[in-house]
C-alpha cells in the first residue's frame, strides 16, 4: 500500500466526521460510512450532524472529496484503508460498550480491507482482539484521537501530536505517509480555520508535528492516561479552589503563581463545576474499572471521579447558602452546554444542578446560545427555556453561570440587575470580574474566589 488516496471512515460523530473532512481538504477521496440514515441524508446535504466551528463550511469547501452511505459494501468498494471512529459509550457499570467497534470490525471482516486504523477509544487489548476479527490478511494500527469539541477541526488539522501504534513496520510507514501534510504542515492555509500562530512558528523554525509509534496497548493506554491526566488536573485545581474559599485565598491568584512553573504550567487549571462531556467521565471510569480487573486499584483516578461529582453541586450549595431554602425560589442557569463552543449536553454539570434545584423545590429557567433544541429533548420539561439571556433572567433570585460562553461575559450586567428579583451570581466557572460586579451592587461568589 503506498500512498492512501482513498479511504473509508467509518462513524461520523466528532472523531470520525473530523478525520474525515480533514483528509478531504488535504485531498484525499473520503468515503464516510455511518448506520444513522438521518445523519448520511443530512451530510450528503452538506448539514452538520452537530455543531463544530468550522465544520458547515468544510463540508461545503471538501464536497467533492467527500461522500457518504449507509452501505457498506459501497463504503468499502475498492478502498484499501478503513478508519475506525464508532462511539464506545460507558455501560452503566462503566466499561466501555465495545458493541458499535466490534460491528463494524465483523462488517469489514467481509470485505477486501488492507489496513485497519481504530480511532475509537477502545480499553486496552481490544485492538489485539480486533487482529482476531479481522483475521490474518489484514493489518490493524490504534490510532487514538485527542481532539477537543468546540475545537474539533482545529484540533485535527493542527495537531501537537499523532500517536500510532502497531506491529508492522509497513503499516507506520502508510500512516507517515497518510498523515505527512499533517506532520509537515504543508497545506494552504484554510482562511475558514488559520493556523495557530504558535504552530505556524514552529513550523517555521523547521519542526514538524512528532508522530509517535508505540506497540498497540501503548497507544490504548496512553489515550486513557492524557484524559484521567487531565482530569486529574482539574479535580485536583477544584480541590484547591475549595480549600481556597476555606481558607480565604484566591484561586485565580493561586494558579498564576504555581502555574509559572514551567514543571507545572498553567493550562487546564480552570477551576469550575468540574468537567463534563464524552470523555473524561467516560474514561476516568473506564480506566479505573480497566486497572481494577487487572487487579490494581487506582485510588487516585477513584478519587479524581469522587471529586468531580461533589463539585457539580458547589453551586446549589451556595445557593442555599446565601437565599437560605431554595423552594419557592427563582433560579436562572446561564448556560447548559457541557462547555461553551459545543451543542453537547452529555455529562453536562447543568444536568445534575438543574435536577437538584428542581428536588429542592426551586422554580428553574435557562437559556443557553446552541444548547437549547437538545435541552428541551433531555431537560426536565419544568425547566424554562428562553434563547434571550435577559429574559431567562427575569425575576430570578439568582443567577448560577454554569457554562462560560464569551455572551455571559459580554452581558450588559447593569441592564441585566433590573430584571433580577434579586442581584445575586453565583459564576461556577469564574468567568465574570467580582469587582465590576460588586461596584454594579451584585452580590457575587465565584469558586475558591476569597471567603
Ligand atoms: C477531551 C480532551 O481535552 C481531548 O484531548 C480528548 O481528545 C477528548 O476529551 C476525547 O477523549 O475525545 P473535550 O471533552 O472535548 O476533550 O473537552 P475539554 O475541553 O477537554 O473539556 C472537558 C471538560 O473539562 C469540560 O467540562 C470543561 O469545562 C472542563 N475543564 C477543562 C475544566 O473544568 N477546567 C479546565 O481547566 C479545563
Amino acid at each position: 500500500m503506498d500512498n492512501v488516496e482513498k479511504l473509508t471512515v467509518v462513524g461520523a460523530g466528532y472523531v470520525g466526521l473530523s478525520t474525515a473532512v480533514a483528509l478531504a481538504l488535504l485531498g484525499r477521496e473520503v468515503r464516510v460510512l455511518d448506520t444513522d440514515a438521518g445523519r448520511i441524508e443530512g451530510l450528503k446535504r452538506n448539514q452538520p450532524p452537530f455543531y463544530e466551528p468550522g465544520l458547515a463550511e468544510s463540508l461545503v469547501r471538501a464536497s467533492a472529496k467527500l461522500s457518504y452511505t449507509t452501505d457498506p459494501a459501497e463504503a468499502y468498494a475498492d478502498t484499501e484503508l478503513a478508519i475506525v471512529a464508532v462511539g464506545t459509550p460507558p455501560t452503566p457499570a462503566g466499561h466501555a460498550d465495545l458493541r458499535y467497534l466490534y460491528q463494524a470490525l465483523e462488517t469489514l471482516a467481509q470485505h477486501p480491507v488492507s489496513l485497519v486504523v481504530i480511532k475509537s477509544t477502545v480499553p486496552v487489548g481490544t485492538n489485539h482482539d480486533a487482529k482476531k476479527i479481522l483475521g490474518p490478511g489484514v493489518a490493524l494500527a490504534s490510532n487514538p484521537e485527542f481532539l477537543r469539541q468546540g475545537q474539533a477541526l482545529s484540533d485535527t488539522l493542527y495537531p501537537d501530536r499523532i500517536l500510532v501504534g502497531a506491529e508492522e513496520e509497513w503499516v507506520f510507514g502508510v500512516l507517515e505517509r497518510l498523515y505527512r501534510p499533517l506532520i509537515e504542515q504543508s497545506f494552504e492555509e484554510l482562511p475558514w480555520l488559520p493556523r495557530p500562530k504558535a504552530l505556524r512558528e514552529a513550523i517555521a523554525r523547521g519542526q514538524r508535528v512528532p508522530l509517535v509509534r508505540t506497540g498497540l496497548e501503548s497507544a490504548e493506554l496512553a489515550k486513557y492516561a492524557a484524559n484521567a491526566f487531565l482530569a486529574t488536573r482539574i479535580s485536583f485545581i477544584n480541590e484547591i479552589a475549595n480549600v481556597a474559599e476555606a481558607v480565604g485565598a484566591d484561586i485565580e491568584e493561586v494558579v498564576r503563581a504555581i502555574g509559572l512553573d514551567p514543571r507545572i504550567g498553567p493550562h487546564f487549571f480552570k477551576a469550575g463545576l468540574g468537567y463534563g462531556g464524552s470523555c473524561f467521565p467516560k474514561d476516568t471510569r473506564a480506566l479505573a474499572y480497566l486497572a481494577k480487573r487487572g487487579g490494581y486499584d487506582f485510588k487516585l483516578l477513584r478519587a479524581v471521579i469522587e471529586v468531580n461529582q461533589a463539585q457539580r453541586y458547589r453551586l446549589v450549595e451556595k445557593a442555599e447558602a446565601v437565599l437560605g431554602r431554595l423552594s419557592g425560589q427563582t433560579i436562572t442557569l446561564l448556560g447548559l452546554a457541557f462547555k461553551p463552543g459545543t451543542d453537547d449536553l452529555r455529562e453536562a454539570p447543568s444536568l445534575e444542578i438543574a435536577e437538584e434545584l428542581l428536588a429542592r423545590g426551586a422554580r428553574v429557567r435557562a437559556t443557553d446560545p446552541k444548547a437549547l433544541e437538545l435541552a428541551r429533548q433531555v431537560l426536565d420539561p419544568r425547566v424554562e427555556l428562553f434563547a434571550d439571556p435577559l429574559e431567562a433572567l427575569e425575576d430570578a433570585d439568582a443567577v448560577l453561570l454554569v457554562t462560560e460562553w464569551p455572551e455571559y461575559r459580554a452581558l450588559d450586567w447593569a441592564q441585566a440587575k433590573r430584571r433580577l428579583r434579586r442581584p445575586v451570581v453565583l459564576d461556577g466557572r469564574n468567568a465574570l470580574d467580582p469587582q465590576a460586579m460588586e461596584a454594579l451592587g451584585y452580590v457575587y461568589q465565584g469558586i475558591g474566589r476569597g471567603r
